[in-house]
């Protein structure tokens, strides 16, 4: 044999693989060459009459003709089974797709926004602050005296000598009022940590919305007229509201508002600690000594200010006797919102 008759053969079966479309027409191939009765079967068997000097050379060119016409057959096999896993599949497109469950923001979540929203409304500008914070701007800067209680460690935690996680979100009136001049009207909502003991109505995290509003010839009066038009808006007209007096180191005068509780209607129950009220609110008149250190001009400027807790506020909305549910993420509860 030849080295052109098996580079025939090798063409011949190369033009022939092309033609095959289905795996019978590939079968048929195999058996044709290298079938028991194949042409290169022939060729391998026919090395017994070959010259003994040619035997090797032919014996090589016809192993070489095997393995091409073996690949070959490989890849044609593998071209039609690729084929074969492309061919349509069966789609009943009547049938209902699968169902995604959406994904919804967390109940404080919503308060916060809700809250924000209605004073945004009122033309209050939205700003935020870090809860990593400095015992400057949580506490020096808004007139705590040095000795306040709630600068000991067993109310706040500190992260280090004058690092702590804000206790309030008021620090952020005072970085606000640095950065800009009156008239300024902000809202700013945020979350805010107090070494407490956890129960019904406490949580060592928790949320406010801070408000507040400087400009010439601002009044306490102002400020009740702002808080009332919320309340009204978020807890519907016939809420009841009672201001009492109170303190705060960085307004005054100062006071508390409380909202008529939801959940007993005022009759006394767990969540209002049997008094018929829920504290939602502490404002005031900002102090001049919080102006003085900022050069707010306090014979120039008047301001309010207030802070409110969202937990406390969504529990009264939605009727939920526990604060801490809102922090173990039990989808059951969740889903509710
Ligand atoms: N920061 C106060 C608190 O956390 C609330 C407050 C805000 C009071 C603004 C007066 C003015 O209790």
């Amino acid at each position: 044999m030849s080295e052109s008759s098996a580079a025939d053969i090798l063409a011949r079966a190369q033009s022939e693989i092309v033609a095959c479309q289905t795996p019978e027409q590939v079968e048929a191939f195999r058996i044709q060459y290298l079938g028991k009765k194949g042409i290169v079967t022939a060729m391998l068997k026919g090395l017994a009459d070959v010259a003994p000097d040619q035997r090797k050379v032919i014996g090589q060119q016809a192993n070489e003709l095997r393995s091409q016409i073996e690949s070959l057959l490989t890849d044609k096999q593998a071209a039609l089974g690729g084929a074969r896993s492309k061919s349509p599949i069966t789609i009943d497109y009547t049938l209902p797709g699968k169902r995604y469950p959406n994904g919804k923001l967390h109940p404080i979540t919503q308060t916060l926004n809700e809250i924000t929203d209605i004073f945004h409304g009122m033309g209050f500008e939205i700003a935020l602050g870090p809860e990593v914070e400095t015992e400057h701007y949580n506490f020096g800067s808004l007139n705590f005296p040095p000795d306040h209680p709630a600068r000991d460690m067993q109310d706040t935690f500190y992260i280090s000598k004058d690092l702590l996680l804000r206790t309030h979100t008021s620090p952020i009136q005072v970085r606000e009022f640095e950065k800009k001049k009156p008239p300024v009207r902000i809202i700013a909502p945020g979350r805010t940590y107090r070494q407490e003991a956890i129960s019904a109505r406490s949580y060592c995290v928790f949320h406010q919305v801070e408000g507040f509003y400087v400009d010439r010839d601002v009044t306490f009066a102002d400020l009740k007229g702002v808080i009332n038009a919320f309340a009204q808006t978020y807890f519907g007209s016939d809420v009841k509201m009672r201001w009492r007096p109170s303190f705060f180191p960085f307004t005054e005068p100062s006071a508390e508002v409380d909202i008529s509780c939801f959940l007993c209607g005022g009759k006394g129950c767990r969540i209002c600690k049997h008094e018929g009220w829920l504290e939602i609110l502490g404002c005031g008149m900002i102090d001049p000594n919080v102006f003085a250190a900022v050069n707010y001009d306090p014979e120039e400027y008047s301001g309010y200010a207030f802070g409110m807790g969202i937990e406390r506020i969504a529990m009264l909305r939605h009727q939920i006797d526990d604060i801490r549910l809102f922090f173990e993420n039990d989808l059951r509860f969740l889903n509710q919102f």
